[in-house]
């Protein structure tokens, strides 16, 4: 698969744009594991074009995670164009148009999803985009407003026509929002009589390997596009890769490993946010990893106590998965000491802590 200049070989697979998940410390993540191109979260025009500290911070990039794509939203078509000169300078390898977001405040003015019920303004902001970048331009958008409204195949060969260099499609509406199946029969339809000669990324319910060889096979679609299967869970890019050449599905990363790349995880973060920041944000990161093991709330809990990288570090060093079921007063719930390693807790506190500190990654100038 090409998008442009780049070749992405046979069957990419791509970390979808979510927001709050998929920053530079997750994103280098998948990208160990496997996922062939990166997209940031979306990114305000609005924010870009006033100069928020948010919307600026959410440019950073580092070398190790090209391919790379800069996803921005907005429904103002000259906001977007003077956003896409930033981000423009920003030095990622395409810039991708969010089309898809069903959040209310944003569709209300036109961004996101909202877009869908506009096309002729669709079309003014995509070429706005594809004026201003000299990278190439990818759009991520859904099938349509609502199951009544839904003319995607002639928004795609319009996109197309505009000079969009690859398509990405949630296989919903916006009215279904996170809800319901994706509907792949869209993709198959849109391989065969939306897109002409640009890439079609299939997305939505992909989450586990044989869900993603299911939609190249069913679909046809170009490249996948993995976003909730990988939250807690981003060596599912090597596992799937795995499961499309043998036909069997490595075992997940057993607890020893899951810790370390949580420490990891934990270490990017507080490189890039600063170790306070970086602490509080990691908290969201912790269902996800330890979904599945026994104790795991208790776990979360405990993590959720620590405002330090090395308190958490203990936590998890100290922490026996196999001990038996915790039963936790609501006096213990007070203090982490209680759950983990402190007398009486069932976890042992033998084990090293994971010390492996991860060179800080170089920024893109
Ligand atoms: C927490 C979260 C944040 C998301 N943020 C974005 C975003 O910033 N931009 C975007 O295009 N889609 C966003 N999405 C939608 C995903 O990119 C993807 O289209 C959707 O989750 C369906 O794919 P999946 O079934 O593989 O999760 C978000 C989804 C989630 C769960």
């Amino acid at each position: 698969m090409r998008i442009g200049p780049l070749d992405f070989g046979e069957r990419p697979l791509m970390l979808a744009p979510m927001e709050d998940v998929s920053d530079p410390p997750f994103r280098i993540l998948c990208k160990r594991y496997g996922a062939d191109v990166l997209y940031t979260e979306f990114i305000s025009s609005g924010g870009l074009t006033h100069d928020s500290d948010d919307a600026q911070k959410k440019l950073d990039l580092y070398e190790e995670e090209r391919p790379i794509g800069i996803q921005v939203f907005g429904g103002d078509v000259e906001q977007v164009r003077k956003a896409t000169q930033i981000v423009d300078q920003a030095g990622a390898d395409l810039i991708d148009i969010n089309f898809g977001c069903p959040v209310r405040k944003v569709v209300r003015k036109d961004g996101g999803a909202g877009i869908l019920r506009k096309p002729g303004k669709m079309r003014r902001i995509t070429e706005a985009v594809i004026e201003e970048a000299t990278r190439p331009v990818t759009v991520k958008t859904r099938l349509g407003w609502d199951d009544d409204s839904i003319d995607i195949l002639n928004v795609a060969r319009m996109l197309e026509d505009t000079g969009v260099q690859a398509l990405a499609m949630h296989a919903r509406t916006r009215e279904q929002m996170y809800k319901g199946e994706a509907r792949w029969h869209w993709l198959r339809r849109l391989k065969e009589e939306g897109v002409r000669d640009i890439p079609l990324i299939g997305n939505g319910d992909a989450l586990s390997p044989p869900e993603v060889e299911a939609m190249f096979d069913e679909t046809g679609v170009d490249g996948v596009m993995i976003g909730r299967g990988a939250i807690g869970n981003p060596w599912i890019f090597q596992q799937a890769k795995t499961y499309m050449e043998t036909g069997e599905v490595p075992p997940a990363p057993d607890w020893e490993e899951r810790v370390e790349v949580v420490a990891e995880h934990l270490a990017l973060k507080c490189e890039w946010l600063g170790e306070r920041t970086g602490v509080l944000e990691m908290r969201k990161h912790y269902s996800g990893y330890f979904k599945g093991f026994r104790n795991a709330s208790k776990l979360r809990h405990a993590l959720m106590q620590e405002t330090e990288q090395q308190g958490v570090r203990e936590v998890l060093s100290g922490w026996d998965p196999d001990a038996p079921e915790i039963r936790l007063s609501k006096a213990s719930l007070g203090g982490r000491e209680k759950v983990a390693g402190g007398e009486g807790s069932h976890a042992p506190g033998d084990r090293d802590a994971p010390t492996k500190k991860p060179a800080p990654p170089p920024a893109l100038a």
